[in-house]
């Protein structure tokens, strides 16, 4: 990721940045300076399918994407386990409410779960002297907990007692003020004097982003609690997926979602790496790991079933990468791994086997008997240069074809310079760099040898200065790369960006797609530029070529699309102007009946922005966002002009339709 080899072309870069603005303050009147010819042969003999996998997603636990993102659990640490297994144990972010006058709080190890013994012990010291809230323990949640009026959150807890019980369960402003919902929970001696699980669901009478829960008490005794769950009910399907996040996914129409990481998978150390065993089945019983390549705890209540429950939820294939005996920092010897193997083995039984399996079974009693779609694993991540890794990835390759003959098996290693060494289906390929690197690798595929295993750039982003925290230019450079892989998807099968998710309170990495807080969320650049390419998956690719005078900074791809929605077919120019000059851009179609494209019904989608470095804030969640407009002159022969610094694409209807727009005027687009 090193910038400093590159910091004098960013530099660079940044004058001529603000030179072009410059020259355009003055100059308002763009002019169409440069011209361009996009010659598209309409004729399918020349076309190509589009693999129906090529764009989806990459999700990773990094930057609290799933724990305090996408899973909705708002309890953070709810076991108490994050301090680890030994106490006295930090209960972060819990914080005792009452000071040691009135309360005594400590950790011990009296859970009745096996893979998690820590359980808080709370001694209340007063009675009738309590402060009059009570005293008791507050949870924050992930930065805050989301609670909104009318809605009902479910609240599990487990809990045991010396005395008759008498606990408050609330939801407060952040200070503790402020009661959003409340119930109190009681019990006598008897009812508590064994650990009991609570269940109770509160209705919001208010809204606020920044809520707490607390459980307190006036009650003098001593009170045991563990594994404490706040769950908003409304969640996509029920299953546990905050609802706004899902949907932003689900807009961008992924094929496939490539999980749990990344680096999360191999760990710092493989003691600390993700285990798909510890993450499923009941939740309580989840030992939760902390991930120590990003940093953070989590209690795994998005395991691996719920990972394949996503990804059904999202009509995307799952691709499930798994830890293949390397870390970062330490490594099992391919004469030991078999037990790696093994594990890799159980968890395609697990999402695949018959209901009655072992770990088949296990999947039918969290919910779901039929099988789930896995058909593509991927064997560790960036660990091709590895001492072990090809030793490794042989006994999972020769495991897993032998018991899955139709599972896609995915290496490490980049077989887009060399040829590989070893037999796979496709092999990873990673790219993060510069703006105009980027932009330039959108031929990175076409001399790429078409024989071997296919490509899947299952991480690519523009990084550093030209990024920022998710600019217009790196999503410009992105979506020139992703029209070369459009056009080399014969040998491309499969990209996604990374990272997905951020959670702005904890930015292990820029940029990211979709940024989001408790309660708000929104895409970056790149998070619109990829919805341009959201038809791709199955289209069909049409040949055209590109001439262009004066400038090397213009790309574009044609495809024919089918509108699920309307059953209409659209051809779909996509063009990404990457230079500072608008560029008039002629279209002209071969093989195409001369009155089958028609400007009504067609339509313009621009993505750009006055600075090149804009980028999209919560407060400015659309400044740089797709801008929609109706479409003028549509014909076999057509010119639009490309603006600086732009992605655009054009919806051309194909063949006729009953609709006629009376005298359409276009609504916007000054610049065409
Ligand atoms: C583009 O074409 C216009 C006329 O259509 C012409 O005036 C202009 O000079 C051309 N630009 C270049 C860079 O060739
Ligand atoms: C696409 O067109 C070019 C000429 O413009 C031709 O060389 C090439 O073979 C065509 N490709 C296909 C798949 O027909
Ligand atoms: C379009 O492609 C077809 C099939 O490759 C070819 O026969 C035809 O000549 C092409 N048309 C033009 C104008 O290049
Ligand atoms: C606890 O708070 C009470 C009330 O504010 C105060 O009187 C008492 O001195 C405090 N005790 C300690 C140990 O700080
Ligand atoms: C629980 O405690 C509250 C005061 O904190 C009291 O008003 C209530 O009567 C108690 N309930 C029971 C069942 O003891
Ligand atoms: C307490 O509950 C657990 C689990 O529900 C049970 O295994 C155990 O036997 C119970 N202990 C007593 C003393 O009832």
């Amino acid at each position: 990721m090193g910038f400093s080899k590159d910091s004098c072309c960013v530099c660079m870069l940044q004058l001529f940045i603000v030179v072009c603005l410059i020259v355009q303050c003055v100059d308002v009147k763009v002019h169409a300076d440069l011209n361009a010819t996009l010659t598209v042969n309409a004729s399918l003999a020349s076309a190509r399918r589009i693999p129906d996998t090529l764009f989806g997603i990459f999700f990773e636990e990094i930057n609290h994407a799933g724990a305090g993102g996408l899973w909705a659990e708002l309890v953070s640490n709810r076991g108490f386990e994050a301090g680890g297994p030994n106490t006295p144990s930090n209960i972060d972010p819990w914080s005792i409410i009452g000071n040691e006058t009135y309360i005594n709080v400590v950790t011990d190890r009296t859970s009745i779960f096996e893979r998690n013994k820590v359980a808080l012990r709370l001694e209340v010291l007063c009675d009738s002297t309590c402060p009059a809230d009570g005293v008791g323990v507050y949870n924050p949640g992930f930065w805050g907990m989301n609670i909104e009026q009318g809605k009902k959150y479910k609240v599990v807890f487990y809990a045991r007692s010396t005395g008759p019980l008498n606990l408050t369960v609330s939801l407060t402003g952040s200070n503790g003020v402020g009661s959003l919902a409340s119930t109190v929970i009681t019990g006598s001696a008897s009812d508590f004097s064994n650990w009991t699980k609570v269940e109770t669901v509160l209705e919001a009478k208010a809204t606020n982003g920044n809520s707490r829960l607390q459980l307190t008490t006036t009650t003098k005794g001593v009170v045991w609690l563990d594994q404490v769950s706040a769950m908003p009910l409304d969640t996509y399907k029920g299953h546990g997926f905050r609802n706004d996040l899902f949907q932003m996914v689900a807009d961008m129409k992924p094929s496939f979602i490539r999980f749990p990481g990344g680096c999360f998978v191999e760990g710092d150390y493989l003691r600390n790496a993700f285990r798909w065993k510890a993450s499923v089945g009941p939740w309580e019983e989840r030992p939760g790991h902390f991930g120590d390549v990003w940093k953070y705890w989590t209690d795994d209540g998005l395991g691996y079933y719920e990972f394949l429950q996503l990804s059904e939820d999202l009509g995307a294939l799952p691709i499930w990468v798994f830890n293949n005996g390397v870390s970062h920092n330490d490594e099992v010897d391919t004469s030991s791994v078999l037990p790696f193997v093994q594990e890799a083995l159980d968890g395609l039984e697990f999402a695949r086997g018959d209901p009655t399996s072992k770990w088949g079974s296990l999947r039918a009693a969290m919910g779901h008997p039929e099988p789930f779609n896995l058909k593509y694993v991927a064997v560790g991540n960036e660990d091709c240069g590895k001492k072990n890794y090809r030793g490794n990835y042989l006994r999972f390759y020769s495991a897993i074809r032998h018991a899955y003959p139709d599972i896609q098996i995915i290496s490490n290693c980049d077989g887009s310079s060399t040829p590989l060494d070893h037999p796979a289906d496709l092999y990873d390929y990673h790219i993060y760099t510069s703006a105009n690197d980027m932009f330039s690798k959108s031929t990175a595929f076409n001399r790429v040898t078409r024989n071997g295993p296919k490509a899947f750039v299952s991480e690519y982003a523009v990084t550093g200065n030209d990024a920022g925290q998710g600019s217009l230019l790196a999503a410009l450079a992105e979506a020139g790369f992703l029209i070369g892989i459009e056009k080399n998807s014969d040998i491309v099968n499969m990209a996604s960006y990374a990272p997905l998710f951020v959670n702005a309170n904890d930015r292990r990495w820029n940029p990211d797609a979709i940024v989001f807080n408790s309660f708000q969320h929104y895409g970056t650049p790149s998070y619109w530029m990829q919805l341009f390419f959201s038809e791709s998956n199955g289209a069909t690719l049409l040949n055209s070529s590109l001439q262009a005078t004066g400038s090397n900074s213009l790309i574009a791809s044609a495809i024919t699309w089918q509108n699920s929605a309307d059953k209409k077919t659209y051809i779909r120019i996509k063009a990404v102007n990457f230079g500072a000059s608008a560029v008039n851009l002629k279209i002209s179609f071969n093989e195409l009946d001369p009155n089958s494209l028609q400007s009504s019904g067609s339509s313009k989608t621009v993505l750009t922005s006055p600075n090149l470095m804009d980028e999209n804030s919560f407060l400015q969640p659309k400044k740089v966002a797709p801008i929609n407009s109706l479409l003028q002159n549509v014909g076999k022969d057509m010119s639009v002009t490309v603006p600086p610094h732009s992605f655009t694409s054009l919806d051309l209807l194909k063949e006729s339709s009953n609709l006629k727009m009376p005298g359409s005027d276009s609504s916007s687009s000054s610049s065409v």
